[in-house]
């Protein structure tokens, strides 16, 4: 492979959100922050993510069929985005102080989310890793006005970290 430092500041011009990713198995729910989401079709409208195999929202997409997406506003403090992205729901309840609303057995968080989307997995990807799970929108809801967080915008301006299990961590990220 080409100078690995070359390849990995090339993709850190790629362009993100960030969201917090959720669902629930067997009476649990968890989410957790995640930037790699994105539209694939417009009609049926469909969605893919991109988990990582370790996360405890991975074993509960993977079981359920089943997740939410919240995209977060620039507002966002990084005391939430320290919950959902630097912390595991095998080791808390990162719902027990979070609001948010369930739709059937599927959490999703409301708190300093602009809208919310709800899908259900039809094919999934094993990406070594990560898992690329696909879904179809099932429902959606706009919560507020406002301007959507930026992955861009976390890192400069609210000095934002990257985390070991994000897609998008490499040796520059990490710093
Ligand atoms: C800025 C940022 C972006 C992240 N993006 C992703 C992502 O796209 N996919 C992923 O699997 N993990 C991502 N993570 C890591 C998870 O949020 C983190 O591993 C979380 O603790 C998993 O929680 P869980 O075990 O409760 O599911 C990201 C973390 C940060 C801080």
């Amino acid at each position: 492979m080409e100078n690995l430092d070359k390849i990995f500041s090339a993709l850190n011009k790629l362009s993100y959100g960030l969201y917090i990713v959720s669902s629930a198995f067997d009476g649990k729910k968890n989410g957790q922050l995640a930037n790699t989401v994105f539209q694939i079709t417009p009609n049926p409208p469909k969605i893919a993510i991109a988990l990582n195999k370790g996360n405890l929202t991975h074993e509960m997409v993977d079981k359920s069929g089943l997740f939410s997406v919240s995209v977060l506003e620039e507002e966002t403090p990084l005391t939430f985005i320290g919950l959902f992205g630097f912390k595991s729901g095998r080791d808390i309840d990162k719902f027990e102080k979070v609001s948010h609303q369930m739709d059937g057995d599927c959490p999703i968080v409301i708190e300093n989310a602009l809208s919310c989307l709800k899908a259900k997995v039809v094919a999934k990807m094993d990406a070594g890793s990560h898992t690329l799970f696909m879904g179809e929108i099932i429902s959606g809801q706009i919560l507020k006005n406002g301007t959507a967080l930026t992955y861009d915008f976390y890192q400069k301006n609210k000095k934002g970290k990257t985390h070991k299990n994000a897609t998008t961590f490499n040796k520059i990220t990490e710093k």
